[in-house]
């Protein structure tokens, strides 16, 4: 990458506007709980899960890092199934506290995914992509939608 640092920078980037956007919620008045900012991190997370899957695993698994990235993507599912009971209680008009705890779920599974994620993954990505590989995944970081209706592996 040209400017902006490494992949490895960018996607750690992306992890903290994520756990910002929980955070805000968990921290917003109770009374008048921000679920905007909610809804917008799982969008960012289904969207970074995407490019992650689709993007930077594939080159990555076939570099030799099996066993590693079949370790991410099964916690991959378990984001998007812990997504997807936020989403329901949030439909249902589920109170803020029992919203609340699901976010206190969903921000531990984060930290326990990011905190082997960033040292494991992130730091070889630069290394193992190759040239069109990290170009691809440059781009889509810029830009990219995922697809509507995409749903992870291990969902
Ligand atoms: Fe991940
Ligand atoms: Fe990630």
């Amino acid at each position: 990458m040209t400017g902006m640092g490494t992949l490895g920078d960018a996607l750690e980037h992306e992890h903290r506007a994520i756990d910002g956007g929980i955070e805000a919620y968990l921290e917003g008045d109770p009374g008048h709980p921000p679920v905007e900012r909610l809804v917008e991190a799982m969008a960012g997370l289904r969207r970074h899960i995407y490019l992650e899957e689709e993007f930077l695993f594939p080159p990555m698994r076939e570099a030799g890092m099996m066993m590693p990235i079949f370790v991410m993507l099964r916690e991959h599912g378990a984001l998007w199934n812990a997504m997807n009971g936020i989403d329901t209680a949030l439909t249902d008009g589920a109170d803020r506290d029992a919203v609340a705890a699901l976010c206190k779920d969903l921000l531990s599974l984060l930290d326990a995914h990011n905190s082997k994620e960033e040292p494991v993954i992130y730091t070889q990505a630069d290394a193992m992509l190759r040239e069109e590989a990290s170009a691809e995944l440059e781009d889509f970081l810029k830009t990219g939608t995922m697809p509507e209706g995409w749903v992870c592996a291990n969902a």
